[in-house]
């Protein structure tokens, strides 16, 4: 699959919004080429309303998208003003997209088993992944962790591509022992919650699969040009501290480099 970074502006017309839970929405864009250069991981930036207040646009990961149709779909949670005014608008009105963003997941193509580890709305852009994954050939195991049964995003969107999927509600239940009893793996990817990538990196000590992990950061500019969402990570050859900007250099990093 050839991979373009490079972002593009466009005006996109909203085709669906609806809230799938209190808080919690779906919207499908019209986007156009965005979709055909769009990877598991990256996210768009976005704004649908005049003025300037708030300022910026809001980053959102992507959470599924229709390459051919040329649509995407942002799932989000109301968080902040930009996300408030955003939940109010209306099928067939028009946002501002700047997409797509940051670097994506690494996909490997002799990949047979993947495991996918999500948490809350840390789950969204775990969806497209397991699409690409499944498209590929390669056999899926998603784990999913929310605080309650609305906050399993995807769950029947992942068993309808035919994932095994393990999930859990329970606050003294850790999903990533349920992964455990899958090892081994040829790679493994989470977001949404530090405790599940530190449990995923240990598989992956134990076990020597690659594995990354999404962060999820307050931004301002999207692009690297502020510094505004740097992150702490660990150097892998020298073991030198950095700070990459997670727009830029990320928002998806190997687990070594964070954890
Ligand atoms: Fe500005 Fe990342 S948000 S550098």
């Amino acid at each position: 699959m050839k991979q373009d970074l490079s972002p593009m502006y466009k005006d996109c017309k909203i085709l669906s919004h609806e809230s799938i839970s209190p808080g919690n929405f779906v919207m499908t864009l019209d986007v156009g080429d965005m979709a055909k250069a769009a990877l598991p991981g990256q996210f768009v930036m976005i704004k649908c309303w005049s003025g300037s207040e708030p300022f910026l646009m809001r980053p959102i990961s992507i959470n599924d998208l229709d390459r051919d149709a040329g649509t995407l779909t942002l799932l989000y949670t109301v968080k902040g003003q930009g996300t408030k005014l955003l939940s109010q608008m209306n099928t067939g009105d028009v946002a501002q997209v700047l997409g797509p963003v940051g670097n994506p997941f690494p996909l490997y193509e002799d990949a047979k088993r993947v495991a996918l580890i999500g948490r809350g709305i840390g789950i969204a852009p775990l969806l497209l992944l397991a699409r690409d994954y499944r498209a590929m050939g390669a056999e899926v195991y998603v784990y999913l962790s929310g605080k309650n049964q609305d906050s399993l995003y995807n769950l029947k969107e992942f068993q309808d591509l035919g994932a095994v999927v393990r999930f859990t509600t329970a606050p003294d239940e850790v999903i990533t022992d349920a992964m455990a009893s899958d090892c081994p793996f040829d790679a493994a990817y989470s977001c949404g919650s530090n405790r599940l990538a530190r449990g995923m990196k240990e598989l992956h000590l134990e076990y020597d699969f690659p594995a990354f992990v999404s962060l999820e950061q307050h931004m301002a500019c999207g692009i690297g040009a502020c510094k505004g969402c740097v992150c702490k990570a660990t150097e892998p050859v020298t073991g030198e501290l950095s700070y990459p900007r997670v727009c830029k250099e990320g928002p998806v990093f190997p687990v070594d480099q964070i954890y």
